[in-house]
């Protein structure tokens, strides 16, 4: 099958036109995926015993990973893995507002999210959207708008052109993507960089309900890292994203999910309570809200070289991680940031240093590797999800 002509034809499924009926898009995602979605490539040396979207779907979990515009053009083999392993995908840099722009307001490049958007469509997979506001991904151009106005009408036309223009395709929106920073020493314990120091607070209300008047259809999660683990630095944040959800139920701003980043560690990283992270993830559901665990990946800076030993702990990690998480019915998403080690932020260092190894050996974070032979980690994920309880679909 030409992969490129696969995934080319968007103009003809209306992706880029705002105005296109997302009915008429899901009839065709739906008779695409009939056609491709189950097939399975003859070049990947995955393993061949279970397929982690099925071993998900069979506890009513979705299952996906990152992907790019420039694998799906440019690495054909990868991407019959991910058509073969993944339920769900999300852009991993192409959707982000710095990214995308390309230096004056209003001028984006989406042509490598259109490319996206248009390979989960046409494969019938469920696409995130990741992200419509990030304080780490902002356009130097925001920075000089001086009045509260001139900001909010930027968040505005951020969220409606690129939530507009997919409107009716997207699975979840990581509307603010981590908005709490308890260093930052305000009492509630949001971030106070970028958005909040002009607009205040009130920004997230904006931001989240435009998005739901813009895509009514998508869930609207509100992404965090660093709430995984049992550290007072955690739990602080822990506290303030409550606190953060209490605030939006009080003003009555639209919230469906809370994303866990869970970039983790192996080991030496800080220590992790199943007990504890179980109650955080119980009180999340408190609130009616599902959760999504969206950007999975395990480090191994650590690790000894040996790589028998590190792939072992690495896929420790992993099942210790989700044994914990999965017993949360409210948990009904698993995306792993990135699906190879050929593709990982981590083995390309784009981490912070301190999560870079020491001894000159690549980083193996995630469940397959660089030749896409599935790992020990993979069979953590897939063992995980083979105990996992079921549930509800979300
Ligand atoms: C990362 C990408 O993976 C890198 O390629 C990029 O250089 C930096 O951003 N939290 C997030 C993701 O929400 O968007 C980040 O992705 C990883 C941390």
């Amino acid at each position: 099958m030409n992969n490129r002509k696969l995934y080319n034809c968007r103009s003809r499924l209306g992706v880029g036109h705002p105005r296109a009926d997302p009915d008429r898009r899901r009839v065709l995602a739906a008779g695409l995926a009939a056609l491709w979605g189950c097939t399975i490539p003859s070049n990947v040396s995955a393993a061949d015993t279970v397929v982690l979207r099925k071993a998900a779907a069979e506890k009513g979990l979705l299952y996906g990973t990152t992907i790019s515009a420039e694998q799906i053009n440019d690495d054909h083999e990868f991407v019959g893995l991910v058509l073969q392993q993944a339920g769900l995908v999300v852009a991993e840099n192409d959707m982000k507002w710095q990214v995308m722009n390309r230096g004056a307001p209003g001028d984006d490049d989406y042509s490598p999210a259109d490319t996206v958007a248009g390979f989960a469509l046409e494969n019938g997979l469920a696409l995130r959207g990741h992200n419509l506001l990030w304080y780490h991904r902002t356009p130097s151009w925001y920075f000089d708008l001086a009045t509260p106005q001139e900001q909010e009408r930027a968040i505005i036309e951020r969220v409606q052109h690129l939530a507009g223009r997919y409107r009716g395709m997207v699975h979840s929106w990581d509307v603010v993507n981590e908005p709490i920073e308890p260093k930052d020493g305000r009492k509630d314990g949001l971030r106070s960089g970028v958005f909040l120091e002009t607009i205040g607070p009130d920004y997230l209300d904006l931001a989240y309900r435009v998005t739901r008047e813009t895509d009514p259809t998508a869930r609207l999660v509100v992404n965090e890292y660093d709430v995984e683990f049992d550290t007072p630095e955690q739990e602080a944040r822990r506290t303030a994203l409550l606190n953060l959800l209490e605030r939006m139920r009080r003003s009555g701003t639209p919230v469906d999910a809370v994303g866990i980043q869970a970039h983790l560690s192996c080991i030496g990283g800080p220590p992790f309570s199943a007990s504890r992270l179980r109650r955080f993830l119980a009180d999340v559901a408190g609130f009616g809200l599902t959760i999504q665990i969206t950007e999975l990946d395990v480090t191994d800076e650590h690790a000894p070289s040996d790589q028998a030993i590190r792939d072992r702990l690495v896929a420790d990690a992993y099942r210790q991680f989700l044994d914990a998480a999965l017993d949360e019915p409210a948990v009904k998403m698993v995306v792993t940031w990135g699906l190879s080690d050929r593709h990982s932020w981590i083995v390309r260092q784009e981490t912070h240093q301190s999560k870079w190894r020491s001894d000159g050996a690549l980083s193996r974070p995630l469940p397959f590797d660089a030749d896409l032979k599935a790992k020990p980690a993979y069979e953590g994920i897939a063992n995980a999800f083979a105990h996992a309880p079921g549930r509800a679909v979300g």
